[in-house]
């Protein structure tokens, strides 16, 4: 696997991308453009058009956060590759989504398991201009730095199987909001499509028990009723759902345990 590093952000807040960056970022626009116009749901797609995302060179963040700024109150916040639970939470508390500043070589081109700046700006920034959406990621980041470690590890399945793998109904359809998915060829083909995976109606309870692993594509998804769902879910007592589901335990996994080797 290729090691990442961010690039780094000047004092105007921009990125220098090189030109085989640009390049990257447009083949993986292009790509991906064409899949989510009939498959994203309508809130992704109307802040995919507000955003106005470069085609032919990567964005830069101070462009992102003029519209994310005057849509919701969200910035995009650059980060080293990795930061620990306790930034992450505080981040999103404080409506700043973390953004590693690199993109994926040509190597990787379909799939890496670190997120880059493809999937965080293509993947998650629409959605964040949306208010629902983003008043439940503020409410995940505030429960989630009040929580304690075992608790973040339950909270998390709800931030999996909503921002990043989450399906929503669309009149007689299925769409996709989750930037897992979005930023994805391949499971976002298959998340709507692929007989083998699973669509579960969205129970709160099932989410938080249920087991995921991040180098597979995902055996089942959660389906909301629509995106208010998501605002409805940030008003709830979710600490007492975290709770109640850590009381009952993980139910059994869908997937064969991960192979562990010493490579
Ligand atoms: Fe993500």
């Amino acid at each position: 696997m290729a090691q990442y590093h961010s690039k780094p952000v000047n004092e105007q807040g921009l990125v220098d991308w090189s030109v085989e960056e640009d390049r990257v970022w447009r083949d993986l626009v292009k790509r991906q453009l064409s899949l989510v116009e009939k498959r994203a749901c309508k809130e992704y797609l109307a802040g995919l058009r507000m955003l106005d995302l470069p085609l032919e060179r990567a964005p830069q963040i101070v462009d992102i956060n003029k519209v994310l700024a005057s849509a919701t109150g969200w910035q995009v916040e650059p980060v080293p590759a990795l930061i620990n639970f306790d930034r992450f939470f505080a981040l999103l508390a404080e409506k700043k989504f973390p953004v590693a500043t690199f993109l994926r070589s040509r190597e990787e081109f379909d799939y890496l398991q670190e997120p880059d700046f493809f999937h965080e700006i293509f993947g998650h920034c629409a959605m964040l201009t949306n208010p629902e959406f983003a008043k439940f990621t503020q409410t995940y980041g505030q429960l989630g730095r009040e929580a304690s470690d075992k608790e973040r590890v339950y909270l998390a399945r709800l931030y999996w199987f909503t921002v990043e793998f989450g399906l929503v109904k669309e009149g007689d359809e299925t769409k996709i909001y989750g930037g897992g998915i979005l930023s994805s060829p391949g499971e976002t083909l298959y998340a709507l499509d692929d007989p083998a995976a699973k669509r579960e109606v969205f129970d709160i309870h099932t989410v938080l028990r249920t087991p995921y692993r991040i180098d597979i594509m995902q055996p089942e998804y959660f389906v909301l009723d629509d995106i208010q769902q998501l605002y409805k879910l940030s008003q709830m007592d979710l600490m007492f759902h975290v709770k109640q589901a850590m009381k009952a335990g993980l139910l059994p996994p869908l997937f064969e345990p991960k192979e562990v080797t010493h490579a």
